[in-house]
């Protein structure tokens, strides 16, 4: 039947309003003209107030065809006051949980739906492999297939079984593909990328989530090969409709087809521009107001024929349909709004995540600190009777709440459209949770140290394009000596320091890639100062993405990576140092010791002539999939059940793992496959399986890993995805790193 309603409804239609249907506008444009002037099909970053006036709007049009609302809920609602925001997604997938990861894309849809929005702008399956890039905070990291797991739960949790569902949303695979591969770390420059290359890691997490049922995707910004992903007939058609055979959606990102005129400059006008967009299989055009005038001229001129619009409206007003919108545009419901945004269940969620998505990187011993405490029954910890203490919480993000939240939070003042800050008494900062969680008796005290940023006129004096002078810029701000002498002061008379550093919301986020990874401002001297107190040092990292650490923070008595951990990160972060809960977050990608390293990501390719720069290791900091316990884990026994296999057989393996600490554990096990002899160079291993694993102390599992062996397949020099027989190592362990991984060989026999 939707077939039917949708042919009925396309049959009824002018051409005026076939390429409206196609249209997305920004909702604080003029609303009268997208509607009632341009018949626009959906808009975009809008509030329920103008939710409410464009469903009236829409009611005076002579189809009534209901608009689709879209919006960026990332990481939580973005954009509404009181929102459940949760850590970014980095910070999620350091939980290594697709379970998780639902559940937050669940609480997320259930409280957008009632604001009136359809569809939401997550996730993001880009790899991140340049950490300079500015968006890596939005990625689920570095691995293909730890990326395409914990997307597929995210749709799911979206999605949820039934569209019609009232709380279903749609989810939006993000951004197809290859926008990540940058230059310098730059935002959207041309992504040097060959086919086999896309085929090899960039398409996996896409073909995923195709498979999975996600309705829509969303283009990036780049080209590859000199031709703007817009208009890339072999990754929109060939592979996305063709080869995947994938029924949804296909919106493209913000002005990408205008861009082909005005920036990229490989279009002659907004007509030629609309035709190839048309014809390249692109079926929502996101805010290109042109498109209007566009289209239509491009039918007058012969460069497109009126049909040619028909699939795309046709995949659009199916998906009204399925939504049941005809029926019910969901129009913004207060009373829900107030019943299930922010509430109590999700804040728990919230806390959940964020506790999971710590990840502990070093520790000489000093936590849990005094040796750690079980909670009372309000959650704080319980006094042991030891000696009370002092800890100076210092830094300049110890009691940061922006940048706790991170981008896409409603909070960011890089773009204009941000607004509506999250409530200041909804978040809980590093500080407020050290000072709600220590025990009875113990003392908290706090100096900011080190300022991170100052604005300033731009010290080059560039113009904006239309010759109007930039405004003022964002620049790091010198080591303040006073500020430094306070927190010093505080740490002499402290019997721990707690340093919380890392990066601010304006050095993150779309167009705002960073040419280096250090800690900027005042933080690195403030560090260094502290260290040389001698008072034993825990530094908290804030940080959206890794950064490379002064000696200062890698020998400090512990380091722990938070991200940008969400409304309740504060609390996590506080009941972690204080031992109420055990670390378990990994590492969903590599941190650098040094900027020049990049790219550090460990699925490189092997047979690299040379296994360090002359003057620096190529190791990372921290590799892929590290993270600490408070307790040791032992691997032992790892046995493959079948020797040899046909290519529609399953690795079956098992490991034994044992708690051999004092504190219970949830381990993270890696399994890792290594194709021994490859037709092409390829990566020396890739994950693929990993199981999670709760031990209580002196505990051990058997723990079961299924690998197919259709995963083990390389993509060879035709371009062709295939497992090649022969011999392959399965290894497992804590971590990507080859020694900490026990190994076990399989053979691929040949087919027939
Ligand atoms: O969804 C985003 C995308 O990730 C980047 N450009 C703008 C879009 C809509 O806000």
């Amino acid at each position: 039947p939707t077939a039917q309603r949708v042919a009925h409804l396309l049959g009824r239609m002018s051409l005026a309003e076939k390429v409206g249907q196609m249209m997305q506008l920004d909702s604080h444009g003029d609303l009268a003209d997208h509607i009632l002037g341009r018949h626009v099909g959906s808009i975009l970053h809008t509030s329920p107030a103008r939710v409410v006036e464009a469903h009236e709007l829409t009611a005076r049009t002579r189809l009534r065809i209901p608009l689709l609302v879209g919006e960026d809920c990332i990481h939580g609602h973005s954009f509404f006051p009181g929102a459940t925001i949760f850590p970014t997604q980095l910070g999620m997938a350091a939980s290594w949980s697709p379970e998780l990861v639902e559940r937050v894309a669940r609480a997320t849809a259930v409280e957008v739906a009632p604001t009136g929005v359809h569809w939401t702008f997550s996730p993001v399956l880009c790899i991140a492999r340049d950490l300079r890039w500015g968006r890596v905070d939005e990625t689920f990291g570095e691995d293909p297939f730890l990326i395409g797991e914990l997307a597929a739960a995210m749709v799911r949790g979206y999605q949820g079984a039934d569209l019609a569902d009232p709380t279903a949303v749609l989810a939006t695979a993000k951004h197809f593909a290859g926008y990540s591969e940058t230059q310098g770390g730059r935002d959207a420059t041309e992504a040097d990328l060959s086919r086999r290359k896309l085929r090899a890691w960039f398409l996996p997490p896409f073909e995923r989530v195709a498979r999975e049922g996600c309705r829509t995707f969303m283009l990036g910004y780049q080209s590859t090969d000199g031709v703007p992903i817009t208009v890339n007939d072999w990754l929109l058609t060939d592979v996305l409709r063709g080869e995947w055979g994938w029924p949804g959606m296909l919106v493209t990102d913000w002005d990408n087809v205008g861009r082909m005129v005005w920036e990229q400059r490989v279009q002659p006008d907004h007509a030629h521009a609309a035709a190839a967009a048309v014809r390249a299989g692109n079926n929502m055009i996101m805010t290109t107001p042109q498109f209007f005038q566009g289209a239509q001229e491009a039918v007058a001129r012969g460069l497109l024929v009126e049909s040619d619009l028909d699939d795309a409206v046709s995949r659009i007003l199916a998906l009204k349909f399925e939504l049941g919108l005809f029926e019910d545009p969901r129009r913004p419901d207060v009373a829900r709004q107030r019943a299930v945004i922010g509430s109590a269940p999700h804040a728990a969620l919230n806390l959940e995540v964020a506790r999971r998505s710590l990840v502990l990187l070093r520790n000489d011993g000093v936590l849990p600190l005094a040796g750690g405490f079980t909670a009372d029954a309000a959650g704080r910890a319980r006094g042991d009777g030891g000696p009370p203490r002092t800890v100076a919480v210092v830094g300049p993000l110890a009691d940061d709440a922006q940048t706790q939240l991170g981008d896409w939070a409603g909070s960011s003042g890089q773009a204009d459209w941000m607004r509506d800050g999250q409530p200041r008494h909804m978040i809980t900062t590093v500080l407020d949770g050290l000072r709600d969680h220590v025990p009875a008796g113990w003392a908290v005290t706090h100096a900011r140290g080190a300022d991170i940023l100052t604005m300033a006129p731009d010290p080059e004096g560039a113009l904006f394009p239309d010759g109007q002078p930039r405004p003022q810029v964002v620049l790091p701000c010198p080591p303040d000596a006073a500020l430094i002498a306070e927190a010093v002061a505080a740490a002499e008379r402290a019997d721990y320091v707690v340093a919380v550093v890392g990066d601010r919301i304006e050095l993150v986020g779309e167009g705002c890639s960073t040419a280096t990874l250090n800690l900027v401002g005042g933080q690195i001297a403030l560090l260094d100062a502290l260290a040389a107190t001698g008072t034993p040092m825990v530094v908290v990292l804030l940080a959206s993405k890794p950064l490379v650490l002064p000696d200062s923070a890698l020998d400090a008595a512990a380091l722990l990576w938070a991200a940008n951990p969400g409304m309740r990160g504060g609390r996590a972060v506080a009941e972690l140092l204080l031992g109420l809960v055990e670390p378990a977050g990994r590492l969903p990608i590599s941190f650098a010791r040094h900027v020049g390293q990049q790219p550090t990501y460990y699925n490189q390719i092997r047979g690299q002539h040379g296994s360090r720069y002359a003057d620096l290791t190529q190791r990372p900091a921290f590799a892929f999939g590290d993270g600490l316990s408070y307790t040791t884990v032992e691997y032992a026994d790892l046995r493959v059940a079948t020797g040899e296999l046909a290519p529609t057989d399953t690795v079956r393996a098992e490991v034994t793992v044992r708690n051999t600490g004092a504190r219970p554990v949830l381990e993270t096990v890696q399994a890792y496959v290594s194709d021994d002899v490859t037709s092409v160079s390829w990566a020396e291993r890739e994950l693929k399986a990993f199981r999670q694993v709760a031990l209580e102390p002196g505990r051990s599992a058997t723990v079961r890993i299924d690998v197919p062996v259709a995963d083990c397949a390389i993509v060879d020099g035709r371009g062709v995805r295939v497992v090649e027989p022969g011999d392959f190592t399965l290894l497992v362990g804590p971590s990507s790193r080859e020694e900490t991984l026990l190994r076990a060989p399989f053979t691929m026999r040949a087919a027939g």
